[in-house]
């Protein structure tokens, strides 16, 4: 009986060393080594008495006992199961649970789930008719569901399974198997989920949660369907490789030995937002420059911001450009940038249909939020002045929801690349932090003169600090340079760079501890939004929007939620934000912010390093990480010098995952690494000499290369 007193799941190995511990310890009279394993674990019988229906008795007659058990059969319902759903049965204590698997042909699940779409189509009709509206909206909630994973199967990226999970448990006395049953049922019974007793069918369940046994809980109803997620929610790595489908070659599979790829644009996958997390130095800077070097070549274009700086020489190596952004210099982003949008309505009769417009309501939040910053925070009257300077603004500038109010009335001749000379409208140039300034000089003061930007009196006291402060950020004071102005970096319009670079790479190391390092870092993803996401002569190129440390949001109210909303509406255009971050907390405790990392479909998992169990938990269940990918991730860093598990990792596409670690070769390397050990030992350190003299020759964006190796 001592045996069965440890929980168990079908991975052989680890049963087989367990019991033979166990065993030891028990009988030290007996010699192991020449038990088989059948020995190790016979059981002297049991027996059901006959008036039972629900109970047995497992014999233990060197201990000259009996022990009652009760047999179970889990039931899932359609739901889908998750990590740490079965925890309550793991802890339960003597409790055996075997995992019964078989995998389905592709036509087999194929079949099944074109019934599970029709099964549930038919349902919903009937309930639309009985005027069930909740019931209905479950149904077609559940055919929806069916669909999507019909297609990922007859696509080859799921797996059908059939599975039933058996479950004995064993007790003292008759009375505690009676009130440990409850327990353990009642706190399973969630979710659809619920444990069943074999009523009339304790020997074969009996039988069917010993080690090894074959299920002889066979009949249709005893059996559930799971595809890949579901299973490697309930056994670590059973998914252990990523279907290939394209994408960039990221590393070695650690179980296989194959050669993993990672595509964020997989056909299959709701959005295309990815996730990088590692705590410092587990190698998220070094990967995301390797995927985007790969990306590059097949094409993909990349926004980027770069807070520690390093991108430089693989990007400029790609034929991309760095745009370094100080304090005191001459580049401007204009937060005000505004651009028109694809949103979706539902008609009155239900259809949904996407339209263009101009999304005013969202860029004046938008904006609100970077005055909350620049000012350390608004009263609600402060804030009322700042909208309804904006508002008046867009007004003046004759901007409405009409896409056509961006562009300027009469058409224009342009030049273009070829000689030609076309006509076409031209955008508006846009309206600027000086333009909102004046504004609120027109609403709250009176003798104002707008071109030394002075007043005579106050109306509206409540606009005191704002006239104050923000005066300090337009173009004739030092910090206004950068904010206050039409978009440009060196002179260069940000559509250019744009439409005929690869990839733009935002360099913010420069301004790092200064105070308008968060509200840079916003407004760059604003642009990106604006700019680069949206852009309609890139709609044909696949995009990412890079954004590292990405954590830093939290510091600007309002900023979570809006990379929440461009992390899920990227996908119409064609774009993806990679979200690499060592921190999750800052995600996790917000509920935008959990949105952010939920949705990330594809995502790569360095070491986090140790956490406690209430933070694993936490992780497990919005990753829905198995128990082996978790204990990798939570490995404590190695002490030894020469450690190569930096780069080790899981990646995860869609629901499947593999534990990796990334290889980049001795070429590549070699413009991505930034230890200095490596650096130096390779000669690949440029000496103080060296930069100042090539600076002399090269151009700037080379120059801009040479210093981000440093
Ligand atoms: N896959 C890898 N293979 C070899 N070395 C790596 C790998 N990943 C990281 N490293 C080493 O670790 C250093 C720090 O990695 P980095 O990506 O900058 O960490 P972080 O997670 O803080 O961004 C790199 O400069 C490199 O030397
Ligand atoms: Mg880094």
């Amino acid at each position: 009986m001592k045996l069965f007193r440890r929980k168990k799941i079908q991975k052989v190995d680890e049963i087989e060393e367990k019991n033979s511990n166990n065993k030891r310890k028990n009988r030290t009279n007996e010699d192991p080594q020449h038990e088989s394993y059948i020995e190790k674990i016979a059981l002297e019988g049991f027996h059901i008495p006959m008036d039972i229906r629900d109970r047995g008795y497992q014999i233990e007659q060197r201990a000259g006992k009996e022990y009652p058990f009760r047999s179970y059969i889990l039931n899932f319902g359609n739901t889908s199961i998750s990590t740490g759903e079965l925890d309550t049965l793991f802890r339960a204590g003597a409790l055996n649970i075997n995992f019964h698997l078989s995998k389905l042909t592709k036509s087999q699940a194929v079949n099944k789930y074109k019934r599970a779409v029709t099964d549930e189509a038919a349902r919903a009709l009937q309930m639309q008719k009985a005027g069930n509206e909740i019931d209905f909206t479950e149904a077609i909630k559940a055919r929806d569901k069916a669909d999507h994973l019909l297609q990922e199967i007859s696509d080859g990226y799921n797996d059908g399974f059939l599975g039933t999970m058996a479950v004995t448990l064993f007790g003292e006395d008759d009375k505690t198997l009676d009130s440990m049953g409850i327990l353990i049922q009642d706190s399973v019974e969630h979710n659809e989920h619920s444990l069943r007793p074999l009523y009339n069918r304790q020997k074969d369940g009996w039988l069917s949660s010993l080690p090894l046994s074959p299920n002889m809980l066979a009949s249709t109803v005893d059996k559930r369907f799971f595809d890949r997620t579901a299973i490697v929610a309930t056994s670590p790595f059973y998914s252990s490789k990523i279907p290939f489908s394209g994408g960039v070659p990221l590393g070695e599979n650690l179980h296989n030995r194959n050669m993993e790829f990672l595509n964020v644009f997989a056909p299959y996958l709701e959005n295309y937002s990815s996730l990088i997390v590692g705590t410092s130095g587990s190698g998220k800077s070094f990967s995301n420059k390797y995927i985007s070097s790969s990306q590059i070549l097949l094409g993909n274009r990349i926004f980027s911001i770069d807070p520690d700086g390093e991108n430089g020489p693989i990007c400029v190596l790609m034929g991309g450009k760095e745009v370094e952004i100080r304090e005191g210099g001459q580049n401007t982003i204009n937060p005000c940038a505004l651009t028109e949008e694809e949103v979706e309505h539902t008609l009155p009769n239900g259809r949904r249909v996407s339209q263009v417009i101009v999304p005013i309501g969202s860029k004046v939040g938008r904006l609100v939020s970077f005055y909350n910053k620049l000012l350390d925070g608004m009263n609600s009257q402060e804030k009322e002045l700042i909208k309804k300077a904006i508002l008046d603004v867009i007004k003046d500038w004759g901007i409405t929801e009409d896409p056509e109010s961006l562009y300027e009335k009469e058409k224009r001749p342009v030049r273009q690349k070829n000689g030609e000379i076309i006509y076409k409208k031209q955008r508006k140039v846009e309206f600027t932090l000086s333009d909102i300034y004046k504004q609120l000089l027109k609403n709250n003061t009176s003798g104002y003169n707008l071109d030394n930007l002075t007043f005579q009196e106050m109306i509206d006291l409540d606009s005191r600090r704002l006239l104050k402060v923000l005066r300090g950020y337009l173009r004739d004071r030092p910090d206004g340079i950068i904010f206050d102005g039409q978009t440009q970096f060196g002179g260069e319009k940000i559509e250019n760079l744009l439409d005929d670079i690869p990839w733009v790479n935002f360099n913010i190391k420069a301004i790092e501890g200064s105070d308008i390092y968060d509200i840079v870092f916003y407004v760059l993803t604003v642009l990106g939004w604006e700019y680069f996401v949206k852009r309609p002569s890139l709609r044909k190129y696949r995009k990412r929007l890079k954004i590292e440390e990405a954590w830093r949001m939290k510091h600007i109210d309002g900023a979570m939620l809006f990379v929440e909303e461009l992390a899920r509406r990227s996908r119409k255009y064609n774009a993806g934000v990679d979200i690499i971050t060592q921190d999750l907390k800052p995600f996790l405790n917000d509920p935008n912010g959990q949105a952010v990392v939920k949705q990330a479909t594809s995502a790569l998992f360095l070491r986090i390093g140790a956490m406690n169990n209430d933070e694993k938990e936490e992780l497990q269940s919005i990753f829905n990480l198995s128990e082996g990918e978790l204990e990798i991730i939570c490995r404590k860093p190695s002490e030894s010098e020469n450690d190569q598990t930096k780069g080790e990792g899981i990646i995860r596409v869609g629901g499947s995952s593999a534990y990796i670690k990334v290889n980049v070769s001795d070429e590549m390397r070699a413009f991505i690494d930034t230890d200095p050990d490596y650096l130096i030992r390779n000669g690949l350190m440029p000496s103080v000499d060296e930069i100042i003299d090539e600076n002399s020759e090269m151009s700037t964006e080379e120059k801009e290369g040479v210093f981000a190796w440093g």
